[in-house]
């Protein structure tokens, strides 16, 4: 079969680039979705079993870092767009563990921009290079004010710098080599499949073993909270429509500070558990602030509704309940993901084919 379109998907095991390839698997029967993903502990194909199986899909076990191998994929199946979700992406892993992050993310985009280059030369017509970012890159806010596309870069953790880092190294492409490029950077996001390291699925599952909600300082800081689908919507919204070379920030216009936040989620699942209420809120344990914790980030997303007319969908209200809905009903996901057995599924399904 040829496609009209193949596209390689990094970090499409991943918590958002699995919602991604759904949505593009599904919707796109005549592209090939490529999914390259090196499966590290935040890989999980569990993710995708519902559409692995799907003609439009394959599945690369590829590191970004590896010239080589990032090179075969782009010639064996012709691809003329890549979407980057690849990364290291969690603060405090990069607070314990800088370089890994400098490595993956930063030396594995520059890898993947060259490798685009070498494969498509001269001939960019159709081509894009589409870079998912943060709005991490931007710095921290006070209480007031928001992230534009214009605001400079400010990172302050390792993980925010190397961020900064990939972004700079894609415009630099775009701008010196012509590579047709964009970007977006987005907020928080929540949702199904999230690794329960990030705030919203590690306080589910405690709250479930009825384990401490360890938050950190006051938990007086704002982060703004998106519906991970809406993200997926977002994306899919800038690979068709977004205009080469610009930047559109992505933002849920939901902002919570940690502890109101954390008190919702309280709330829900005391509900949804048939729990007493104020039974979950004895769980909140104020630990040890992080250090060089961000205080607020806040998303100015008026680009991206004016320009594509994309906006956020899902109230938070809705996404976090149906985020609590789908760890319930997924204790099994869980489990092997604290176990590690869900890294014996690509064995499992792949090696022995
Ligand atoms: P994640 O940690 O859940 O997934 C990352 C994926 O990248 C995993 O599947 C992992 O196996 C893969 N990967 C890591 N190193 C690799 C390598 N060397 N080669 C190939 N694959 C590798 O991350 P996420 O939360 O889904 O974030 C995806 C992207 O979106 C990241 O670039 C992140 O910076 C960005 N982002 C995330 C958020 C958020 O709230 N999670 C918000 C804005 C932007
Ligand atoms: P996180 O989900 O790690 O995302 P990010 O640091 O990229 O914003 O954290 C969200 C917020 O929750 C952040 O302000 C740190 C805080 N937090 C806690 O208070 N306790 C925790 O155990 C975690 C993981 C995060």
């Amino acid at each position: 079969m040829v496609f009209e379109r193949n596209i390689i998907v990094t970090g499409g095991a991943g918590f958002i680039g699995s919602h991604v390839v759904r949505r593009l698997v599904s919707r796109y029967p005549h592209y090939r979705i490529i999914n390259l993903d090196l499966l590290t502990y935040a890989g999980n194909l569990e993710n995708l079993a519902d559409i692995e199986s799907s003609d439009n899909y394959v599945f690369e076990k590829v590191d970004i870092c590896d010239a080589k191998e990032v090179g075969r994929v782009f010639d064996q199946y012709d691809a003329d767009s890549i979407i980057h979700l690849a990364a290291e992406s969690h603060v405090d892993r990069s607070i314990l563990d800088p370089l890994a992050f400098i490595n993956t993310n930063v030396v594995g985009t520059a890898n993947l921009l060259q490798c685009a280059r070498m494969a498509w030369g001269e001939n960019l017509e159709g081509k894009r290079f589409y870079h998912v970012s943060t709005d991490e890159v931007y710095g921290s806010l006070g209480d007031e004010g928001f992230f534009t596309e214009e605001t400079s870069y400010d990172p302050k953790s390792p993980y925010s710098a190397s961020k900064a880092s990939s972004d700079h190294l894609v415009r630099a492409f775009g701008h010196t080599y012509g590579l047709p490029v964009v970007i977006s950077n987005c907020s928080n996001n929540y949702g199904p499949h999230q690794f329960p390291e990030k705030l919203i699925p590690l306080f589910i599952s405690n709250i479930v073993e009825k384990k401490p909600l360890p938050v950190y300082g006051k938990g007086e800081n704002v982060r703004d909270w998106l519906y991970v689908e809406d993200h997926a919507e977002a994306i899919d919204l800038i690979f068709h429509e977004g205009k080469m070379g610009e930047t559109y920030n992505i933002g849920g216009e939901n902002e919570w500070s940690n502890i109101a936040l954390i008190k919702v989620l309280c709330t829900q699942m005391d509900q949804k558990l048939g729990r007493s209420a104020g039974e979950s809120n004895a769980l909140i344990t104020y630990v040890k602030d992080r250090a060089g914790h961000d205080f607020r980030y806040a998303i100015d997303c008026a680009k991206i509704k004016d320009a594509l007319g994309w906006s956020p969908s899902m109230t938070f209200e809705e996404g976090l309940a149906k985020t609590i809905d789908w760890y319930l009903s997924n204790p099994e996901w869980i489990e092997r993901v604290r176990t590690g057995a869900y890294q014996a599924y690509y064995e499992q399904q792949y090696t022995h084919r």
